[in-house]
């Protein structure tokens, strides 16, 4: 099928053209992040009013970089949640609109959903995996049997590991959203310069918690006279990422080993991190097991991602009413 798929459930607007659930024709991000960056965070009700300026942009986008008309469109595939409902109704009834118009069928997936099949669009990944998706919302743990056949293993007690990266950013006065800024400092830095506590490494269970990681950090902060700059600034984040990556590498491949699932895939913002490339590479090649990372455009938030899914609920003849609303939580 050529599916038009739209993602708005957070501070992206993006629409994106998928054949056949596999191949990404086109697939457009719209990023609100300069404008959240003023207030430190993501501010609801601006991102709900920025989806509804870019959505009709966005997909027509979309559209025309696939080389396709939308009278060849043949469903449609939304985020239904979780996320924030005011940003999700925009994309929710958008995709409406048009199914309604056109007379196409529609289905509502999971971000996560979203997230956890994203590398199928790059190579053919056989089921079954572990899927550990850590993103600015999520640090989850997932065996998956196939579409739509998931099973939680763990999951954040409290912060996900994305927003741990961007309350430290902002602790540490790097603005918002922090990931990058503190990869490309933790690159120059030394991880063993701070001994920054391994939250819940040892317990013989699969959650995680990244709370204290933050808090631990807060308090180094605090015991210095000024916050950190230069070769310090470095050290901390590189000290930082080394704690948060050891326990997501830790517990993944503790996972993958209890499940006996030998390929791993990584997805979510938080995988576009190099210190967490490079660990899990290493920890997943001395084990004998594979892992996959999607390319950095599928790691973030975005449209392409939801069609995996989408294409195969579809195809089952899995279809969503026009009452189709957002689930603002929603465990998958
Ligand atoms: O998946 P995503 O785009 O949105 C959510 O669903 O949350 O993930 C965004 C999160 C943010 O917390 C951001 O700081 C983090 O991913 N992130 C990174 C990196 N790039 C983005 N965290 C660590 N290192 C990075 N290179
Ligand atoms: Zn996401």
């Amino acid at each position: 099928m050529l599916l038009l798929a739209i993602e708005s459930s957070c501070d992206e607007t993006a629409a994106a053209v998928v054949r056949d659930g596999r191949h990404a024709l086109s697939n457009v991000i719209a990023s609100q992040v300069d404008v959240h960056a003023r207030y430190g965070g993501v501010v609801p009700e601006i991102a709900s009013r920025k989806h509804l300026e870019a959505i009709s942009v966005v997909v027509e986008e979309a559209l025309e970089r696939a080389s396709v008309t939308l009278a060849e469109i043949e469903g449609l595939v939304v985020t239904r949640g979780p996320g924030l409902v005011g940003a999700l109704l925009v994309g929710l009834s958008f995709a409406k609109a048009v199914a309604m118009a056109r007379n196409l069928p529609l289905v509502g997936v999971h971000h996560i959903e979203g997230h956890i099949l994203a590398p199928q669009l790059e190579q053919a990944v056989p089921f079954p995996y572990l899927a550990l998706a850590v993103s600015g919302g999520h640090t989850h743990l997932y065996r998956v049997d196939g579409v739509g056949r998931y099973r939680i293993l763990g999951r954040t007690l409290d912060d996900a590991a994305g927003e741990a990266f961007d309350k430290v950013a902002k602790l540490l006065g790097l603005g918002y959203p922090g990931g990058a800024v503190i990869d490309r400092l933790a690159a120059e830095g030394n991880p063993k310069a701070i001994d920054f506590p391994r939250p819940m490494l040892h317990k013989h269970q699969l959650d995680f918690s990244f709370s204290g990681i933050k808090t631990a950090v807060l308090n180094h902060v605090r015991a210095q006279s000024e916050l950190p700059a230069g070769q310090d600034l470095r050290d901390l984040a590189a000290s930082f990422q080394a704690a948060v990556v050891e326990v997501l590498v830790k517990k993944t491949l503790r996972a993958a080993e209890e499940q006996n699932l030998e390929r791993i895939v990584v997805a979510g913002g938080v995988a576009c991190n190099s210190g967490l490339r490079q660990a899990m590479g290493a920890a997943c090649a001395a084990k004998g097991k594979t892992v996959v990372f999607p390319s950095p455009l599928l790691c973030a938030d975005n449209a392409a991602m939801l069609a995996v899914a989408g294409d195969s609920y579809l195809s089952a003849g899995e279809r969503d009413g026009f009452a189709l609303n957002a689930l603002a939580s929603w465990p998958l």
